[in-house]
């Protein structure tokens, strides 16, 4: 123990001490948690010197949101993760507030770039604000530049907040020049993503704006992401309260904007608009281009509504999704887990049957799973098809489809919730080529489903006592599925 100890040092011998302390055995298989307290976004998602590294939005000392810090974790397969020690603590005049969320790029000298943004504590009867900072160091410890922070409010145009001013993902790009999109809330526009470059990384130019809510999708737009995938240009969003439409819940949402962007007029062209994830637990995704060239995609497998009723059993808070490879077809951001999860894969049963009155199949029960079952009802006259995970005498976590109306609700109202808050979603589920696929991933406390081969994704938590490890089917007239079920291990 350190006398004397700066904000971070603080936070990296409180880990060392906790680590030895925790009981081990109580968390998710391999969804990443926070070694101890609060977690909430991904941050600096990126692979550097052989391996991934994923910072998160961290409060040590409890297990509720508090001022920012960033932990840090790495991995060589994107599901066993190792800590590292916090990489970054509130504890200069910019940041003094809090580090808030950001991303990392690996620089041309081989050095690693942290850019996040810095809270500055609010003066008397004023707000905090916000600006971009930046912190440069060797994988495991950073070092704040002395120009934070490198770009604030004032060299914006008018209109902008000073207040709302956060989360920069940057990038550079083959010209050897940093590119950064960042959140801003304007006064009139409401949510908006800028553009700015930088030869160095440390001194901004402001490029223009790319896309902004405008009212129609939310309020203020956090974390976003700002990417080429295959032909199209993604951008992706988190807005604050939206209003629901179209395939949009109310609340908190992940949206994918798919367009084409002309960066030299830097003009963002809208296609089409789709939610990233339609389940009650998914904000802050953010992406990472892998060495062998997928897309991979992180969130934070939670929601700033629910989380604040989610019980604390544990002495960490939050897990982070499964990482997702995501790809384009047919116009849609489409994704499905990474092929890593097949490493582990234990053990493997499978099922062809024709399904009615509620039947469970031999070998096909557990809480870490992945199970894909395939839905074949071209010639029956079913209509509703049931699956319940997590069951017990008491609890079940229901997922049902309408076949008729393509539409599916996932419903955890019996998964063991004391609270009033959101807890079905309906999504759109339609049977596509004769067949409706269902790709759920549990582990523990989580429920992700793939819904045909990651058209849709809903994911959620759930409070479910792990001994409910029922799975049952059940059908309102015979319907052929198959079943693939392999145990995590
Ligand atoms: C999104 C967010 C970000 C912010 C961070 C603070 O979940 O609100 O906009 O940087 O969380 O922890």
């Amino acid at each position: 123990m350190s006398i004397n100890p700066t904000p971070l040092q603080r936070a990296r011998d409180y880990e060392r001490e906790q680590a030895e302390r925790l009981p081990a055995g109580d968390r998710p298989l391999y969804h990443l948690t926070p070694l101890v307290g609060w977690m909430n976004d991904p941050n600096g998602f990126c692979h550097y010197n052989g391996q991934y590294h994923l910072f998160f939005q961290y409060h040590p000392y409890s297990t509720a949101w508090g001022p920012m810090h960033w932990g840090h974790a790495v991995s060589t397969d994107l599901l066993h993760w190792t800590y590292l020690p916090c990489a970054l603590a509130p504890d200069t005049e910019a940041d003094a507030a809090g580090c808030f969320s950001g991303t990392a790029v690996p620089m041309p000298d081989g050095r690693l770039m942290l850019a996040y943004t810095g809270v500055q504590p609010a003066g008397t009867f004023r707000q905090t604000t916000q600006a971009q900072c930046i912190a440069v160091g060797d994988g495991t410890n950073f070092e704040k530049s002395p120009l934070n922070p490198v770009i604030r409010q004032s060299q914006l145009p008018d209109g902008f907040s000073a207040v709302d001013f956060r989360d920069p993902k940057i990038w550079l790009g083959d010209d050897g020049v940093y590119r950064m999109v960042v959140a801003n809330r304007h006064k009139d526009k409401a949510g908006t993503i800028l553009l700015l470059k930088s030869a160095t990384g440390f001194d901004w130019q402001y490029i223009g704006e790319i896309d902004a809510s405008c009212q129609a999708y939310g309020q203020m737009w956090e974390c976003p992401d700002f990417f080429t995938l295959d032909d199209t240009q993604v951008l992706i969003v988190s807005p604050q309260e939206m209003h629901a439409r179209e395939e949009f819940h109310p609340g908190y949402g992940t949206v994918a904007i798919l367009g084409t962007f002309d960066e030299a007029h830097c003009a963002f062209t809208r296609r089409s608009i789709q939610p990233v994830d339609h389940g009650l637990n998914f904000y802050a995704p953010q992406t990472v281009l892998a060495p062998d060239g997928r897309r991979i995609m992180i969130g934070w497998m939670d929601n700033w509504e629910t989380c604040k009723e989610a019980p604390r059993r544990h002495p960490w808070y939050a897990q982070m999704s499964t990482p997702r490879e995501i790809f384009i077809k047919n116009g849609r951001l489409m994704q499905v887990p990474v092929r890593e999860i097949e490493s582990m894969w234990t053990s493997t049963v499978s099922h062809e049957a024709v399904i009615s009155t509620e039947t469970s199949l031999p070998g096909v029960s557990g809480r870490m799973m992945d199970m894909t079952v395939t839905l074949h009802p071209d010639g029956s006259t079913c209509r509703r098809f049931t699956l319940h995970v997590a069951k017990d005498s008491s609890h079940f976590i229901k997922i049902q489809a309408d076949l008729a109306r393509g539409e599916l609700v996932f419903d955890r109202s019996r998964g063991g919730s004391r609270r009033d808050i959101a807890h079905t979603r309906h999504v759109l589920a339609p049977v596509e080529n004769g067949r409706l696929t269902l790709r759920l991933l549990m582990d523990k406390e989580s429920i992700e489903l793939f819904i045909n081969d990651g058209e849709r994704v809903v994911t959620s938590l759930i409070p479910t006592p792990l001994s409910a490890d029922g799975i049952t089917f059940t059908a309102d007239a015979p319907l052929p599925v198959t079943v693939e079920a392999h145990t995590l291990g």
